[in-house]
């Protein structure tokens, strides 16, 4: 016959104990040698009332099973700032089309910021030197917001080091079922080496946005009343009590405190509820218990315990949500997203992330559908200037576009150089470019690209259209090597940087999504141009800068 075994909980930092019948056994916290709890029987006589049991697991079982969750359609967004006076990493995840999770978790996000700019005197502007995060270290990281956080901070995917203010963010995806995604964020703030403050929420999030919550509410006010006394039934069990029942009151408890130690909460697979009690419960009456007593640390508080409530009684105590994700998360259903967006459909603040704008010319040919692909498998948006006489010739693929929320501009019938035309020959150009797009998706393009960037006050002149020039030149179409391009798309740009490239070219098609990773993996969000300048064309008869 054995006792429960309370064991370690899914975070980090806590003591285990091990509760052995009539003798308390003090394990270290992150020691290998805390003995797999024997299966727990129930003991005769007390079994009918002991619902509260062990979660009996081995000490070096992951504590996550979130490795093997599958996320896929979760748009990981990442910042990471390497000013050293006030270093920032963070990432978080948001589900494409379900703007209530995303506001919340952006709202965690930018106050955390203001917060941290508070304290380093130095204004938030994004910044996009990540050190060259790879597509598969981009996602939320299994185990990020349960490990030591001193691992973390070391960790320079996930924390950027620094002197000043550190703020560090990070995401894990703990189960994702059904309509359900459960994601632990985790904010972490320290100066230097030395933290802060260091907290992770669990968020329940229905995918299409009808709730975000957190396990708090799973229980309703009675099943807090209910629990109490199972658990004090269970651990004065433990201790060998002839009659383990709770004596005193529930009414002695205020709900408050019920809810201070009872609303960390999880679903396993099969449907049990783990309840995370956190350090420091106890009552009178369990204090009258010698094993419990030596249980505690030298300060007379207690470590936190981990409890499991089988399904079938769990349900009793569960508020309508709670039972809601219990059956969702048990259901097992693969994760149901609801219609996602594109990166160009979304509105993106660029006062936020760090935005560049990938600008392709010449096009549509024979490699943009392609190019159009890999944009759309990375979540990037892009700008595409158009010549008028391969609109004619290639429709679909600007519906496209369009469809996709790319930005179109236009960028002459036939790439003359516009300075040495005549001024009808100019708006000649434009008009018919501007019809041919009209004729292809029904938008007319509101700027203009100017072939060779060849632009002066007459051109400007003969059209309301502002011309969009770009701030790095990849030379693309001088057919340079993989590396030198990679190298100048890549590197070159900074924040709020305008990109040319060309999509009529093979190389340049080949090389997106290399392209695109680099980016990404800097930290940058791709967006269009009109993105980029906040939804603000620059007027008519004016250019944007060229770099
Ligand atoms: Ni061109």
């Amino acid at each position: 016959m054995t006792a429960p075994s309370v064991s370690r909980l899914g975070r980090a930092g806590h003591w285990a104990i091990g509760l052995v019948v009539g003798v308390a056994v003090v394990a270290l916290a992150g020691c290998t040698s805390i003995a797999a709890a024997p299966e727990w029987s129930p003991r005769a006589g007390a079994a009918a009332e002991l619902v509260v049991t062990d979660t009996s697991a081995p000490a070096s079982a992951p504590e996550q099973p979130s490795a093997t969750v599958d996320a896929t359609g979760i748009d990981v967004r990442l910042l990471y700032s390497a000013n050293t006076a006030a270093p920032l990493a963070a990432r978080w995840g948001e589900i494409p089309g379900n703007p209530t999770f995303t506001e919340l978790s952006r709202a965690r996000v930018t106050t955390a910021i203001t917060e941290q700019s508070a304290l380093s005197g130095i204004p938030y502007t994004p910044a996009a030197d990540a050190p060259d995060i790879a597509p598969e270290n981009r996602g939320c990281v299994p185990g990020s917001t349960t490990r030591p956080v001193a691992e973390l901070l070391a960790d320079t995917t996930l924390s950027a080091p620094g002197t000043g203010p550190r703020l560090t963010i990070s995401c894990e995806i703990l189960a994702a079922a059904g309509t359900l995604l459960v994601e632990a964020l985790r904010i972490t703030t320290a100066s230097g080496d030395q933290v802060t403050s260091d907290q992770s929420t669990v968020y329940y999030a229905e995918t299409s946005g009808a709730f975000v919550i957190t396990s708090d509410t799973f229980l309703t006010d009675d099943g807090l009343r209910a629990l109490l006394p199972r658990l004090v039934q269970s651990l004065k069990a433990d201790d060998g009590a002839f009659d383990p029942a709770m004596q005193q009151s529930i009414d002695d408890f205020t709900l408050e405190q019920l809810r201070t130690w009872f609303s960390h909460l999880a679903f396993a697979p099969d449907g049990s509820l783990t309840v995370n009690v956190p350090a420091g419960f106890t009552t009178p009456e369990l204090d009258a218990l010698a094993a419990w007593r030596a249980g505690a640390a030298a300060d007379g508080s207690h470590p936190p315990l981990t409890l499991t409530v089988p399904a079938a009684d769990a349900t009793a105590l569960l508020s309508d949500q709670g039972r809601q994700v219990q059956a969702v998360l048990a259901s097992g259903a693969p994760l149901a997203l609801p219609p996602a967006p594109t990166r160009a459909q979304e509105q993106t603040d660029c006062a936020l992330f760090a935005c560049v704008a990938l600008t392709f010319d010449d096009g549509p040919g024979d490699y943009t559908a392609q190019v159009l692909d890999d944009l759309d498998a990375r979540r990037a948006a892009a700008t595409f200037f158009l010549q008028g006489y391969r609109v004619a010739q290639n429709p679909d693929v600007v519906v496209r576009m369009l469809a996709e929320g790319h930005e179109i501009g236009n960028h002459s019938w036939n790439h003359p150089d516009l300075t040495k035309l005549t001024d009808e020959q100019i708006r000649d150009q434009l008009d018919r470019t501007g019809q041919a797009i009209q004729d292809a998706a029904g938008v007319r393009p509101t700027t203009f690209r100017p072939p060779y960037g060849a632009v002066d006050p007459r051109v400007l002149a003969q059209t309301e259209l502002p011309a969009i020039l770009w701030t790095v030149d990849t030379n693309d179409w001088r057919l340079p090597d993989d590396a030198t391009l990679l190298d100048r798309a890549v590197a070159q740009p900074g924040v709020g940087a305008i990109v040319l490239l060309h999509d009529v070219h093979e190389n340049t098609a080949r090389m997106t999504p290399a392209i695109i990773d680099g980016l990404l993996g800097r930290g940058f969000t791709l967006v269009t141009v009109q993105q980029l300048l906040g939804g603000t064309l620059p007027a008519p008869h004016t250019t944007t800068s060229r770099g």
